[in-house]
Parts: structure tokens; sequence; C-alpha cells
């Protein structure tokens, strides 16, 4: 295998794992809401492990670089998410009013946690 077709199947790869992880998660939620909480559970787990296919991939082709360089970028792109996520909301109704803005708020919270860690890695 070349380069060019490892690099573009890590891409597909990664990808492919976020969608799946996505969807587990989903389905998880709805398992909850069914009350079927041993499926939910299971559908998390397998989330998880797709996660970590994606992340191992993306750590042995040397994507993460270093730490405090990814968790800064990381804070920006929180915020502009959550900027977005916040325009987004209004110019919807509910239900997807609230949806908007519930995550806009954990993508805020999320650049504060990443913040404090910054800080505490000095
Ligand atoms: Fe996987
Ligand atoms: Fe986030």
């Amino acid at each position: 295998m070349t380069g060019l077709k490892l690099e573009e199947y890590l891409e597909k790869w990664v990808r492919g794992e976020a969608e799946e992880i996505v969807e587990y998660l989903a389905a998880a939620i709805v398992a909850e809401e069914q009350g079927l909480v041993e499926v939910a559970q299971a559908l998390k787990m397998i989330a998880f492990e797709e996660a970590m296919h994606g992340a191992k991939a993306l750590v042995q082709a040397g994507k993460v670089g270093d730490l405090k360089e990814f968790i800064r970028k990381r804070i920006e792109e929180e915020k502009e998410a959550a900027r977005v996520r916040h325009e987004e909301a209004s110019h919807h109704d509910e239900p997807w009013k609230t949806l908007f803005e519930y995550t806009a708020r954990d993508e805020e919270r999320h650049a504060r946690i990443l913040e404090g860690i910054l800080r505490k890695l000095g």
C-alpha cells in the first residue's frame, strides 16, 4: 500500500468511525427512552470502541502532535462551534432552538474545561 492510499484510507476510516459513533449513541438514546438500559449500555460501549479505533489510527499516523497546541486549537474550535450553534438557534423554533442552545452551552463548557487543563499544564 502506498503512502497516499494509506492517507486516503485513514481519512475515510476516521470519518466512518465518527459517523458510527454518533449513530450508535443516537440508538442508545432511543433504547434508553424505551427503558432498554442494557441495550443502551451495550450500544454506548460499541460507540466508545469505534471512537478508540479512529483515535488509535490518528495517533499512529502522528496526527495529534503537541498536546498543548492541540488543546489551544480545540479551545478555539469549541468556542466557534458554540458561536455558530447560538446563531443557528436564533433562526429556529422549538424543539430545535433548545437543542441548539443546550449543545452550544456544552461547547462553551468544553472550552472552559480545556482552558483549565491548559492552565494546569502550565
Ligand atoms: Fe470500528
Ligand atoms: Fe465540544
